[in-house]
C-alpha cells in the first residue's frame, strides 16, 4: 500500500477539523476547529496518508520547557476502516523518533513520552504497552464519574536528570 507518515501542513487543517467533528471524537465543529488549530502554531501534528488521503493523525507537544525532555501525546487516531493494519503502531513509533530528533537538534534529550487513555480503551492500551509504555497513574472520574483515565509513560532515558548536552555534545548529567 502506498502509505506515508508525514508532518501535517495547513492544507490538512480542514480535513482534520472534519474528522474531529465526528460524534466519536469531538462533538461540535467549533470545538474540533479549536482543537486542531491550537496545535498548528506551536505543536506537532503527524498524519498517515494512504494514496494522499488522510487516514490517521497524532498530535503531540512539549511538556513545559524543552530541558525537561518530556513529550505529551494529546491524541492518536486511525480511521476505523484502516485499523489493525499496523498504522497506529507505525505512527506512534515514527513520532517517538521525530520527538527525539526535535529535542536533539537543540541539544536536549527526550526522556519520557506521556499519554493518557481511557481505562476501557483496550486497543490503545495494548498499543502503548506493546511499544513499552508503562501504566503510571490512574486519574479517577476524569471526564465523568466512573470514567477513569490511565496515564502511560514511555521512559527512554531513566537515569537522566539534566538533559542539555554540553557544547561538544559529549557529557550529560546522570542521577547518582
Ligand atoms: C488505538 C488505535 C490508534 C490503534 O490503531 P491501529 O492502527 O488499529 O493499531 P495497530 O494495527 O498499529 O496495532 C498495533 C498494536 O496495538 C494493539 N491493538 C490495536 N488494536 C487492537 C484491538 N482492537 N484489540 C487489541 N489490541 C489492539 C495490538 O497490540 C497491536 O499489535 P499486534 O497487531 O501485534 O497485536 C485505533 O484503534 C484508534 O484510532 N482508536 C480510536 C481512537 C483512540 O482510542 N485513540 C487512542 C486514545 S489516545
Amino acid at each position: 500500500m502506498d502509505t506515508e507518515i508525514v508532518d501535517a501542513t495547513k492544507r490538512d487543517v480542514e480535513t482534520l477539523v472534519d474528522i474531529y467533528s465526528s460524534p466519536h471524537l469531538y462533538h461540535t465543529k467549533d470545538e474540533a476547529s479549536w482543537f486542531v488549530r491550537s496545535f498548528f502554531d506551536y505543536h506537532h501534528v503527524k498524519v498517515v496518508k494512504l494514496h494522499d488521503v488522510l487516514i490517521g493523525a497524532l498530535f503531540w507537544r512539549v511538556e513545559e520547557e524543552k530541558h525537561h525532555g518530556i513529550a505529551v501525546i494529546e491524541d492518536l487516531w486511525i480511521d476505523e476502516k484502516f485499523r489493525r493494519r499496523g498504522f497506529g503502531e507505525k505512527l506512534l513509533r515514527t513520532t517517538v523518533e521525530d520527538a527525539k530528533t526535535f529535542f536533539g537538534k537543540d541539544g536536549y534529550i527526550l526522556r519520557k513520552v506521556v499519554v493518557t487513555t481511557a481505562q476501557d480503551n483496550k486497543p490503545a492500551r495494548r498499543l502503548y504497552e506493546k511499544i513499552g509504555f508503562q501504566k503510571s497513574a490512574v486519574l479517577k472520574d476524569l471526564y465523568a464519574e466512573g470514567e477513569n483515565e490511565l496515564v502511560y509513560v514511555l521512559t527512554l532515558n531513566p537515569k537522566l536528570t539534566t538533559v542539555k548536552l554540553d557544547k561538544k555534545h559529549t557529557t550529560i548529567s546522570l542521577k547518582d
